[in-house]
C-alpha cells in the first residue's frame, strides 16, 4: 500500500510544477532565491521536457537538467522528477504516426498539444521505457531526488484509443478475461440484436455505431482502456524501482473530477508508493470548498488512509473553465489547509512561475506575471510560513466518522446509454449525499463496495447501479452485524456485465433493504412529488420515483401525490443487529439530511449541531499527537468547542473551551495529552 514519504523531505511539501525550460537561465537564480523566500520545500520538474532531453532519436541533452538539479540541491529544495512520457517529441510521431490516438469515430489526433498517446502502441512503450531508463540512470541516486512523478494525469485528455492496434490488444485482453467466445457471448448478452460472435478476431472496439452499441462491450472497453494505461505506468514504475531503489514513485491522480472519471483509482492506489492528487475548484455555482473536501477525502481513501500529497492546485484562477474567477483573499490558504486537514502532507501548485507563452499563460501561479509586488505572492509567502509551523502533523492520519461507497466501474456503467431517465445523475447523488454529510460535520471515508466496512457506524450508498453479488453480500453482512446503511434509488441493479440481477429490483440489495421495487417511475422535467413522514414532516423529491413493495421494511415517508401516491418513499428495515434505510426518490440536501438525522440515531452518531455551517472541523491523529483543524469558510468569527485543551499552532496561543476562529481563517490546535 502507498505509505512511503518523499526521500529526504523533512517538511510538509510546499512548491509546485517548475518549468524553468520556459525561461532563460538567468531567471532560474531568481527563482531559487524566491523559492527560499517563500519556504518552498519541493518542486516537480521535467514533466513536459522529453523534446528537450532527447532532441533527436538517441541523442540526449541532460546538461541543463544537471545544472538545475545542482542548483536546487544547493538551495535545499527537493526534486519530484517527472518522466516526460505524456508528450513524446515530434520526431517520434513522424517516425510512428500510428502512436497518435484515434477517436471512436475514426479521427486520428495530430501532434501539437499534449497527451496524444495510443497506450497500446509498442513503439510508444519502447520509447517511454527508454527515456525513463535514461533519466533513472542519470538521476536515480542524485541527492536532491525525492520522488518520481511518472507521466502526467493519466486518463486525460485521451481516455481511450480506438485504433487497429488497440483492437488487437482488446481481443487479447478479452481472451484473457473470458477464455472462450461462448462465455464472452453470454457475458455481453449478444443474443440481443443478433450480435453473437463466432471468434475473438471478429470483435472491435466499440467504435461509432448507428444507434446504441452493446453496453457490456462499452463497459469492458473502459476496463480495458484503464488496464492498458496502467500497464504503461507499471512499466515505467518498475524501471524506476529497479534503477532508483528507495525513491518512491507516484503519478498525479485527479480523484474527484467528474470530467476525468476514466481511471479506476482503487486499482491504481495500490500500485503507487505515494498517492498524489491534483485538485482545482470547479466554479459551477456550488460551494467549492465542499467539492474540495470530497476530493481530499476520496484521495485519502484511495491511499488506504495513509498520508498523501496535494501535488497541484491553483494559487488563484485557472484558465480552462468558461469563467475563471480569482480566489478571494485568504481562500488559497484555506484551500491548502483543508487538504492538509484531510491527510495531505503539504500543498503544491500548478505552477511556480506563470508562463508568458503557450496555452496556460492565463492560469495563476505562485509567481504571477505581476511579480512579487502582488497579493498572490504575499499570500504564497505567508502560506509557506504557515505550513512550516504545521510540520508536526506529518505522518498523522485523518479520523473519519462514516463511509460513502464509491466505485469507478459503477460510474462507467451508470454513464451507459438508454437508462430510465437522463435526469438521474449518479455523480450528482454522490455530491449531494456528501454535502449533506459535510453539513452534519461528519468526516467521510470513501470505500469500495466490497471493502470491510465494520469500522463505520454509518455507510451511505448514494447511487451504485452496478453492484456485484459480493458487494451485496458485503452490505448484508455489514447490516446484519450492527451497521446502519442508507441506500439511494437505482442501486444494486446490475452485475459487472451490466446484466440485471435475477429477480425483482434491487437484486443484490432487496433482502438487506427488506423490499422490492416493482417499477421505476421517473418524473418529467420540473415535476415534483411530495412525501409525508413522521409527525407529518413533509419532504419533496424530483427526477425519480418507484413502486416500492415493503417485504419486511417499515414505511417512514410516503408519497402523497404523483403516480406512486400512497406508496412507500423512504423505508427502514431492521436486519440482524443493524438497520437499512432506502430512499426511492431524489431528495434535496435538506431531505437527505432529514433521513440522515434518523439514520444517525440508529448508528448512535452524536449530532454536532453546535458547529456553524461552513465551519469545517477535522482531526488528524497519530503517535506524534492529535490535531484539530478548524477552517472557517464564513465571513464571521466562529466558535469551535474543544473537548480537550491544547496549543494553537498558527498563533502559538493556548486554546481551551471555545476556540475563536476569525472569519475566513484556519486554526490548528495540537491537543494536550
Ligand atoms: C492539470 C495539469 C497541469 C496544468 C493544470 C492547469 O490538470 O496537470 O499540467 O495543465 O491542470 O490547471
Amino acid at each position: 500500500m502507498p505509505d512511503a514519504t518523499p526521500r529526504g523531505l523533512t517538511r510538509l511539501a510546499f512548491g509546485g510544477d517548475y518549468n524553468p525550460e520556459q525561461w532563460p537561465e538567468s531567471v532560474w537564480h531568481e527563482d531559487v532565491r524566491l523559492m527560499r523566500e517563500a519556504g518552498v520545500s519541493m518542486v516537480s520538474v521535467g514533466i513536459f521536457s522529453w523534446a528537450l532531453l532527447e532532441p533527436s532519436p538517441g541523442v540526449y541533452d541532460f546538461a541543463w537538467l544537471d545544472r538545475l538539479f545542482d542548483l536546487l540541491h544547493e538551495n535545499d529544495i527537493r526534486v519530484d522528477l517527472g518522466t516526460p512520457t505524456v508528450v513524446p517529441p515530434v520526431w517520434f510521431y513522424r517516425a510512428h504516426p500510428e502512436a497518435l490516438p484515434v477517436t471512436a469515430d475514426g479521427t486520428r489526433y495530430e501532434f501539437g498539444s499534449r497527451g496524444a498517446i495510443c497506450h497500446s502502441n509498442t513503439d510508444y512503450r519502447a520509447a517511454a521505457a527508454n527515456i525513463a531508463t535514461k533519466l533513472a540512470e542519470r538521476y536515480g541516486d542524485h541527492p536532491a531526488l525525492a520522488m518520481w512523478h511518472v507521466h502526467n494525469e493519466y486518463g486525460v485528455p485521451v481516455s481511450a484509443c480506438y485504433c487497429d492496434s488497440c483492437a488487437g490488444h482488446f481481443r487479447r485482453w478479452l481472451l484473457g478475461t473470458y477464455g472462450t467466445i461462448e462465455s464472452l457471448n453470454e457475458a455481453w448478452g449478444t443474443a440481443f440484436w443478433g450480435q453473437r460472435y463466432g471468434d475473438f478476431e471478429e470483435i472491435n472496439p466499440p467504435r461509432a455505431t448507428p444507434t446504441v452499441g452493446n453496453p457490456a462491450q462499452v463497459l469492458d472497453y473502459r476496463r480495458f482502456a484503464d488496464a492498458t494505461i496502467r500497464e504503461n505506468f507499471l512499466m515505467e514504475r518498475d524501471i524506476l524501482h529497479r534503477l532508483s531503489p528507495g525513491v518512491p514513485v507516484t503519478t498525479n491522480f485527479m480523484t474527484a473530477l467528474s470530467q476525468c472519471d476514466s481511471i479506476d483509482y482503487w486499482a491504481w492506489g495500490r500500485e503507487v508508493d505515494i498517492v498524489t492528487n491534483d485538485h482545482y475548484l470547479i466554479t459551477d455555482g456550488r460551494r467549492t470548498h465542499v467539492n474540495l473536501a470530497m476530493a481530499a477525502d476520496l484521495t485519502r481513501s484511495v491511499a488506504g488512509g495513509a498520508p498523501w500529497i496535494l501535488l497541484e492546485h491553483s494559487t488563484s484562477g485557472v484558465n480552462w473553465q468558461a469563467r475563471n474567477p480569482a480566489k478571494a483573499p485568504g481562500q488559497m490558504a484555506r484551500n491548502s489547509l483543508a487538504h492538509v486537514a484531510r491527510g495531505s502532507e503539504g500543498a503544491m501548485f500548478f505552477q511556480w512561475r506563470q508562463s508568458r507563452r503557450g496555452a496556460e499563460k492565463f492560469h495563476s501561479a505562485m509567481v504571477p506575471h505581476g511579480g512579487t509586488d502582488t497579493r498572490v505572492w504575499r499570500e504564497v509567502v505567508e502560506l509557506g510560513a504557515t505550513l512550516d509551523t504545521l510540520n508536526p502533523v506529518r505522518g498523522t492520519r485523518t479520523v473519519a466518522d462514516v463511509a460513502v461507497l464509491w466505485d469507478w466501474q459503477s460510474w462507467w456503467a451508470q454513464a451507459l446509454d438508454w437508462r430510465p431517465s437522463e435526469d438521474h445523475d449518479a455523480r450528482e447523488r454522490a455530491d449531494s449525499f456528501y454535502e449533506a454529510l459535510y453539513d452534519r460535520h461528519l468526516t467521510v471515508d470513501f470505500a469500495h463496495p466490497e471493502a470491510d466496512l465494520s469500522a463505520y457506524p454509518l455507510v451511505v450508498v448514494p447511487a451504485l447501479y452496478l453492484m456485484t453479488k459480493a458487494a451485496g453480500d458485503n452490505l448484508r453482512r455489514y447490516v446484519d452485524q450492527g451497521g446502519t446503511l442508507v441506500v439511494s434509488y437505482f442501486s444494486g441493479i446490475v452485475d459487472e456485465h451490466d446484466a440485471v440481477h435475477e429477480g425483482a429490483y434491487p437484486g443484490v440489495l432487496r433482502d438487506t433493504l427488506g423490499l422490492t421495487v416493482e417499477e421505476f417511475s421517473p418524473l418529467l422535467g420540473g415535476e415534483r412529488v411530495r412525501l409525508t413522514g413522521p409527525d407529518g414532516a413533509e419532504l419533496d423529491g424530483d427526477v425519480w420515483t418507484e413502486f416500492v413493495v415493503p417485504r419486511g421494511a417499515e414505511t417512514v415517508w410516503t408519497y402523497t401525490d404523483g403516480l406512486t401516491a400512497g406508496r412507500p418513499a423512504v423505508t427502514r428495515h431492521r436486519l440482524g443487529e443493524g438497520t437499512a434505510w432506502y430512499i426511492s426518490t431524489r431528495l434535496g440536501t435538506d431531505g437527505i439530511d432529514a433521513v440522515l438525522a434518523r439514520a444517525a440515531q440508529d448508528a448512535r452518531l452524536a449530532p454536532r449541531t453546535e458547529l456553524p455551517r461552513d465551519v469545517e472541523v477535522v482531526h488528524r491523529t497519530g503517535e506524534q499527537g492529535s490535531y484539530l483543524f478548524a477552517i472557517n469558510h464564513t465571513a464571521t468569527e466562529a466558535k469551535v468547542p474543544l473537548d480537550t485543551p491544547g496549543t494553537e499552532l498558527l498563533t502559538g496561543e493556548r486554546a481551551a473551551g471555545r476556540l475563536a476562529v476569525p472569519a475566513g481563517a484556519v486554526r490548528v490546535v495540537r491537543l494536550d495529552g
